[in-house]
């Protein structure tokens, strides 16, 4: 079964083939990071445009690569939400149409459910497991009972991880996406210069707060605008500790709430080698197995979003979309 994957929700045009849920034959992504970095952030018109653009060369690509054609496809699975309208409409209209003219289903996917999928493209983990989203928009912890079965036990109530260090990035005039510039930088820096806060919120909280420790890194840098020093390694080591201390320890607190012995970490803070190999120390002190996608897969990708289409049409073969009503939702709860 071949499945077509396209994935437009954010700053990423991507398309992908993968053939019986495992072999992936093609997976290719155009970053628009060099028309958003000038701004610090992403702009959504400038999003929307370039997914336009670019959309129908990246799906030939993609068929070009897995050396396919459009009449050997079965299925296309396209990101329905959430992200930005303007980029998601893309996506999902090139998808139904293309449905439609080849009489082939078509299935939404939750953007989410694709990160948390995306580690079925390397290695098939036990259910059930915890899955830590951590991404530009999300920061959740969620419980994978099987395909479909999922539970949120905590989310962030202000700024996404990846968020946060996009901001940072931003403060320190870096660049964007600030996550691997915060990580390349914070290898040369010392974690114990600043001492930024960590919020725990309520004993036992399993929920995320990161706008307390952005506005710490602000004040930090405004007192040292009148002529002190300030090395920018320091604030990024500090910084990124501040973060990965509470995503490991709240893993770990629910994999105890929830008795759960298998952890994956998903989305494109994962792609942060601090986090994947602190995650895995602190996990293997408590008997907890940690799996983590190849930062490709890790950053938005379509390839997860076929994955995700392959296992809803095998375990609910009943939710194959009709092309005309499937829609673009923004804010698409998980
Ligand atoms: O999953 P993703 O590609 O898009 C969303 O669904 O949001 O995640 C993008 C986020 C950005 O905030 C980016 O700065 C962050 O992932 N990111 C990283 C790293 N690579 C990407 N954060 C920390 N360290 C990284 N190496
Ligand atoms: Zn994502």
């Amino acid at each position: 079964m071949l499945v077509l994957g396209i994935e437009t929700s954010c700053d990423e045009t991507a398309a992908a083939v993968l053939e019986d849920g495992t072999s992936l034959r093609s997976n290719v992504i155009a970053s628009q990071d060099e028309i958003h970095s000038q701004f610090g952030g992403i702009v959504p018109e400038l999003a929307g445009r370039s997914h336009v653009e670019r959309i129908h060369l990246i799906i030939q690509r993609a068929l070009r690569d897995a050396g396919v054609q459009l009449n050997d496809i079965d299925l296309i699975a396209a990101t329905e939400g959430p992200g930005l309208v303007v980029s998601l409409l893309v996506g999902l209209n090139t998808a139904k149409a293309l449905a439609y003219s080849l009489k082939i289903p078509v299935i939404g996917i939750n953007h989410l459910e694709g990160h948390v999928l995306a580690i079925f493209l390397q290695q098939k983990v036990e259910f059930p497991f915890l899955a830590l989203i951590v991404s530009g928009g999300h920061t959740d912890l969620c419980r994978v009972n099987g395909f479909g079965q999922y539970r949120i036990l905590g989310r962030t109530r202000d700024d996404a991880a990846g968020e946060s260090f996009d901001k940072v990035a931003k403060m320190l005039g870096l660049g964007y996406p600030g996550g691997p510039i915060i990580e390349k930088k914070a290898r040369q820096g010392n974690t114990e210069t600043y001492d930024f806060p960590r919020a725990w919120l309520e004993k036992d909280s399993l929920d995320f707060s990161f706008s307390g420790l952005k506005t710490s890194v602000r004040n930090t840098l405004s007192k040292h605008q009148n002529g002190s020093s300030l090395a920018e390694e320091d604030i990024a080591a500090g910084f990124q500790k501040a973060v990965v201390d509470v995503l490991v320890r709240k893993t770990l607190s629910a994999c105890r709430q929830e008795s759960l012995k298998r952890i994956v970490v998903t989305g494109g803070v994962a792609a942060n080698g601090y986090l994947r190999d602190r995650m895995t120390d602190a996990a293997r002190q408590e008997g907890i197995e940690v799996f983590v996608p190849k930062p490709v897969l890790c950053t938005d990708n379509a390839a997860m979003i076929a994955c995700a289409g392959y296992y809803r049409s095998q375990h609910c073969p009943d939710s194959e979309s009709d092309p005309f009503s499937l829609d673009a939702h923004p804010n698409l709860p998980f």
